[in-house]
């Protein structure tokens, strides 16, 4: 087997180990009265650029490749933005990056300053999903990674997800696939908050990371105005 191979099966091992741990007695973080966040944001930077890395490269393909040119992309509870600068560098859309942590976001512009040309960082705002400070229909698309299962109410951040989004315009979040993790007592289906919201439910697929596991899924949701899901078309 090349060395290269090896390497990557490891290092996919390692964060799946390490993902499972940190997960087994509950999200990692500390309580605030929008969601969890992550306590140690600078232990989470540097753990999510090595062990993330393959995850944030095919999820960043699969949204650029329904994206408008130039597309306006809503990234919620973007961390310290590894997905968010990906998106912008590497695929030219143009990215706005939301987290609840202020201290996240100081990190997320730190980094889109050392990887992304200045004409093409994303913008990065502290807020929650459960208010997004923009206007009703801002967005082509509206992601987010391993953040859904931190928020307090789900149902109003997919609500607000939907307001957001224009019409033809689609939803992606990847999350932990309920029951992957052992140990964890409450880990709730993304599934079950969807059905109360006006977003419509287009597909779940298991997501292949690390490696060959699935550990997460991709959930694909419309908007509820009745339009298909067709930015970039
Ligand atoms: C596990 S981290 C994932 C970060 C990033 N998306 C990634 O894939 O590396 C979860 C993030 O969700 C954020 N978060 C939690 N609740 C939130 C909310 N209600 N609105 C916005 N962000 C939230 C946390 O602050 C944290 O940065």
């Amino acid at each position: 087997m090349p060395r290269l191979r090896r390497w990557a099966i490891l290092l996919s091992g390692a964060s799946a180990a390490v993902m499972v741990l940190r997960h087994a007695r509950g999200p990692a973080g500390v309580e605030t009265p929008g969601g969890i966040v992550m306590g140690d944001a600078a232990g989470y930077d540097s753990l999510s650029r090595l062990l993330l890395g393959s995850f944030y490269r095919s999820v960043a393909a699969d949204i650029a490749a329904a994206a408008p040119l130039g597309g306006q992309i809503l990234d919620v509870g973007c961390g310290p933005g590894h997905l968010a600068n990906r998106l912008a560098r590497d695929h030219g859309l143009e990215v706005t990056g939301l987290d609840l942590d202020p201290t996240m976001i100081e990190r997320a512009r730190a980094n889109a300053e050392q990887a992304v040309a200045a004409d093409r960082r994303p913008i990065f705002v502290v807020g929650g999903v459960a208010a997004l400070p923009f206007p009703d229909r801002s967005f082509d698309q509206v992601v987010s990674t391993l953040s859904m299962h931190h928020w307090a109410d789900a149902t109003a951040g997919l609500a607000e997800m939907d307001r957001v989004l224009r019409p033809g315009g689609r939803a992606l979040v990847w999350d932990l696939r309920p029951g992957v993790v052992p140990l964890h007592r409450h880990q709730p289906d993304p599934l079950d908050k969807v059905a109360g919201s006006p977003l419509h439910l287009a597909s779940v697929t298991p997501w292949h990371w690390p490696w060959r596991l699935t550990l997460t899924q991709r959930i694909e949701l419309l908007p509820g105005d009745g339009d298909a899901g067709t930015a970039g078309t």
